[in-house]
């Protein structure tokens, strides 16, 4: 086989092989084929896209392009979860430890926040000590001992995507969905998990930017996890304004730490606990939804929710007590408050303006290498529905100088909207999809 015969193949249209899938996801992940051979068949794989049966392949050769976790030995079920990406969307921080306070083992690779969309990285590491860098044996030893375990993109875990998806990056041909599903599907086949719930997002923060978009992605996702055997759940999540009261690392954490605490009843930790239960019923430790709700909210008001994310946070070498001291996290020395400047209903919050504003007040990146303020960050307080008087603030910029505040409020104010006429408040989750 060679690379020139399987560049041809998808330029004319004609559909590959496994054997050509396999040997091309080798070929990425060894070095044996060039980048710019793989770039030629990127564009003929975006032109033509792969169909169901070819996206499936490519994705267990990518899953078997380097070595899989293999979990036996820890408590049944295993499962893991994973979301599309959205600007606010520190869900990971919440479900980790109350799935595992709900009797599941979840061992989890997440990445590193790249645009408007933070990664549960970046978010994690603000926290003084906590590692992100566990070994398999290491992410192995802790989900035995406390039920969950977390860790960074692992180099020898889907190397061919790590090449495809920097090629990707660099050719334009980020936007096709079966090489987004290979992307996403490959890393979590690799990463050992049984069971995995999928939160697609959708709207201006998110890749997909309408429902129609984030559905056609949602099923293509679906179908490949199915065909690798999978046991696999949907939902379908709004992602038009930023997920909770806050965006920016630090200030997440801390958000997310008062939903482990009991003490948040918010559309954030609505999403929490639904995601929570769909994860148990998928699991198939609950019979429908409604208990496994029943059972995500226990967890909460019982404290064990905050039991295990302090005895997860002190395995991973920090300090615990930041759950409930969120002030020992960092903090920036800027805070600039944005009122409304009339009253009325909130109408629009834009989850992409607010993602680019602080992307530009340091707490994410433009290029792979920039390096993070885990301190700045925006806290929103308000969401579509919020009745609000003149006056009022909307949203509170955390920056590192006056400068970069006066900044970020120009891109925030562009994405504001103040209805005279009532608009309705809407659930986070949009559909699921089964
Ligand atoms: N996330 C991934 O891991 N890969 C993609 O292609 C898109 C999102």
């Amino acid at each position: 086989m060679n690379i020139q015969e399987i560049i041809a193949a998808k330029r004319d249209g004609l559909k590959h092989t496994r054997e050509e899938l396999n040997w091309l996801a080798k070929a990425a992940a060894s070095g044996e084929a060039a980048d710019y051979q793989l770039s030629a068949w990127l564009m003929a794989a975006y032109l033509h896209p792969l169909d169901a049966e070819e996206t499936a392949w490519l994705t267990l050769a990518m899953a078997d392009s380097g070595e899989r976790l293999d979990l036996t030995g820890l408590p049944k079920p295993w499962v893991d979860k994973h979301s599309t990406g959205g600007v606010g969307d520190k869900t990971s921080i919440v479900l980790l430890p109350l799935l595992a306070a709900c009797g599941l083992t979840v061992v989890k690779m997440s990445g590193r926040g790249l645009g408007i969309t933070g990664g549960t990285v970046d978010k994690l590491s603000s926290v003084p000590g906590f590692r992100m860098d566990l070994s398999p044996e290491e992410l192995k030893a802790q989900a035995k001992r406390i039920g969950l375990a977390i860790t960074g993109q692992t180099p020898n875990l889907a190397p061919a995507d790590k090449v495809l998806y920097a090629l990707r990056d660099a050719t334009a041909t980020v936007g096709s969905v079966p090489l987004i599903v290979s992307s996403i599907m490959s890393k979590k086949i690799a990463g050992g998990a049984e069971t995995l719930v999928l939160d697609v997002k959708s709207g201006s923060g998110a890749f997909m930017k309408t429902h129609d978009e984030a559905k056609v992605l949602a099923i293509a996702l679906q179908n490949t996890a199915k065909r690798a055997g999978l046991n696999v759940r949907l939902a379908i999540t709004d992602m038009s304004q930023p997920l909770g009261r806050t965006v920016g690392n630090a200030l997440e954490v801390a958000e997310a730490a008062a939903v482990l605490t009991g003490n948040e009843v918010s559309r954030f930790q609505e999403l929490c606990v639904d995601l929570c239960s769909l994860t148990l019923f998928a699991a198939g430790t609950v019979p429908d939804l409604e208990s496994g709700r029943t059972k995500g909210l226990d967890a909460l008001a019982s404290g064990a929710a905050l039991a295990k994310a302090e005895a997860w946070f002190e395995a991973q070498g920090a300090d615990p007590s930041v759950i409930v001291r969120p002030d020992k996290l960092p903090s920036a020395p800027i805070r600039k408050r944005i009122s409304a400047e009339q009253a009325g209903w909130i109408e629009k919050v834009d989850a992409e303006s607010v993602g680019r504003a602080v992307v530009a007040l340091g707490g994410g990146r433009e290029r792979k290498d920039d390096v993070i303020d885990p301190a700045v960050g925006i806290e929103v307080h308000v969401e579509v529905g919020s009745r609000v008087e003149s006056g009022e603030p909307l949203l509170t910029i955390h920056a590192s100088s006056e400068g970069a505040a006066a900044q970020a409020e120009a891109t925030v104010r562009a994405g504001l909207g103040i209805s005279n006429s009532e608009v309705k408040r809407f659930n986070p989750i949009l559909e699921f999809v089964n």
